[in-house]
């Protein structure tokens, strides 16, 4: 885990550079790391299964591997990973084993979600832990549902630590999810598959579909019409093996940084563009981005494609609410586009925003401000005028995609920017750093 190590990223400006020197930024391939949701479920899913599952393209960041860890833990050998590539023996639906401590899920809000259902299954009790910004955020959204199908969980007034009971015949239930959530969603399916009779569960919105699709490669029935998901207990999963694509939320940094960078042309390969989760791409579109899919194909049962962008004049534009739960992790480096375009862009329907590895909206409202972008925000999302991005020094609350966001901005920022507390940029994209000092952009890690 990042732990208390304490860094800052300071971001020369990317924009004097290009003038001055007159090579261009964002230029070329890049490859970017595998999906993180994709990668959670592959250990999970890998774990329960009969039979050994090979895994290719597996995230080594924190969250995925405070997954991976957590399954150890319990007893199910997985190999160490090695360029992506691990090996995981699976214990079957009935094989894990109780873990004398607390499982530490780190920062990964996913993990925590998703293993709540499926240890509230399980006839051991397991403690859930997680760092200061996970131990903040609401897991009633899980606890709820999980507790009408039986289980028992005892929260610190709705937050982690989560103390899940053993033994409980858990049974299955309907539930209409009040928030577009997959995380949930997907909670409610993995104790559906330990639950008597059918669980279902119904989305306001479509949100990711990762669990449906592995739960299928892993031969595991479930039935799917229209936005209501059904899966039937006491069925069991056999090994596959998994080609994980490259995470579309890692690739939007680039997909909007080659959009503002002059003369950029960059080829983002691999990246999975499953339906539900390319609301990044469309708002892109909507605001006059240059993007283009290349060589579509399916890569174990996700579509994938290499991506190419080149620089674009944006415009400002009001984001339709149902790309909201479509794009939710990106918004973060989209308000970054939409500062750096023509016109107004406006934000509504997003309040998930406020509850994710930071409050999302406050700190991009702030940081932006600090820039000198024009940034008002709302209970439910945010309004930015386009212009110009001064330098200076943004928080990022230790949350990855804000740290990583404000780095972006640096491409077409006046003066230097320096973004603190960027440690946490390990949970769902090592490398990044020299990766984009890789095409051209110049960042410094500076200890703090
Ligand atoms: C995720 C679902 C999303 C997303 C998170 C990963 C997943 O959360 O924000 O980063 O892997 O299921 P919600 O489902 O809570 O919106």
């Amino acid at each position: 885990m990042s732990g208390d190590k304490k860094i800052n990223y300071i971001v020369h400006p990317g924009g004097d550079k290009d003038q001055s020197t007159g090579s261009s930024m964002f230029q070329g391939e890049i490859t970017v790391p595998g999906d993180k949701s994709i990668s959670h479920r592959s250990i999970m899913f890998g774990s329960l299964a009969n039979g050994k599952s090979e895994i290719g393209g597996f995230l080594e960041g924190e969250d995925s591997l405070a997954t991976l860890q957590a399954f150890r833990k319990m007893g199910v050998e997985i190999s160490d990973p090695v360029e992506g590539r691990l090996t995981i023996e699976g214990v079957g639906m009935h094989g894990l084993e109780g873990s004398d401590s607390a499982l530490d899920l780190g920062n990964s809000g996913t993990s925590m979600r998703l293993l709540s259902g499926l240890l509230s299954g399980q006839e051991f009790k397991s403690v859930l832990v997680g760092d200061k910004s996970l131990s903040g955020r609401p897991m009633k959204r899980v606890t709820e549902p999980l507790a009408r199908m039986g289980a028992n969980i005892d929260t610190d007034d709705g937050t982690a630590p989560l103390k899940i009971s053993a033994h409980n015949q858990l049974k299955g239930i309907h539930y209409d999810m009040p928030i577009a959530s997959a995380q949930v969603k997907s909670c409610l399916l993995l104790a559906g598959m330990y639950a008597k009779g059918e669980t279902s569960v119904t989305e306001p919105g479509v949100t990711r579909d990762h669990t449906e699709r592995m739960l299928k490669a892993f031969g595991y029935p479930i039935e799917i019409e229209k936005n209501k998901v059904k899966i039937e207990g006491g069925s069991e999963l056999s090994a596959c093996d998994i080609q994980i694509p490259a995470d579309i939320s890692s690739a939007a940094f680039f997909l909007v940084g080659a959009s503002i960078t002059p003369n950029a042309n960059l080829l983002i390969k691999n990246v999975g563009i499953n339906p539900t989760r390319t609301g990044v791409i469309d708002v892109l579109k909507l605001m006059g981005a240059d993007l283009s899919l290349e060589n579509e194909r399916m890569f174990g049962g996700e579509p994938v494609a290499d991506i190419r962008v080149k620089q674009s004049k944006l415009k400002g534009i009001d984001i339709p609410e149902h790309l909201v739960p479509l794009a939710i992790d990106e918004f973060p480096v989209l308000f970054v586009a939409a500062a750096c375009a023509e016109g107004t862009t406006t934000l509504t329907g997003a309040e998930e925003l406020r509850v994710k590895e930071s409050d999302r909206i406050q700190a991009m409202a702030d940081g932006l401000a600090e820039l000198g972008v024009n940034a008002t925000p709302t209970n439910d999302g945010i309004k930015i005028v386009g212009g110009h991005i001064n330098g200076g020094s943004v928080n990022s609350f230790d949350d990855h995609r804000i740290a990583m966001a404000f780095t972006i901005a640096g491409l077409v920022a006046k003066s230097e920017i320096k973004v603190k507390d960027c440690a946490n940029v390990t949970t769902s994209f090592p490398g990044f750093v020299d990766l984009v000092n890789s095409i051209g952009l110049r960042v410094d890690i500076q200890d703090s």
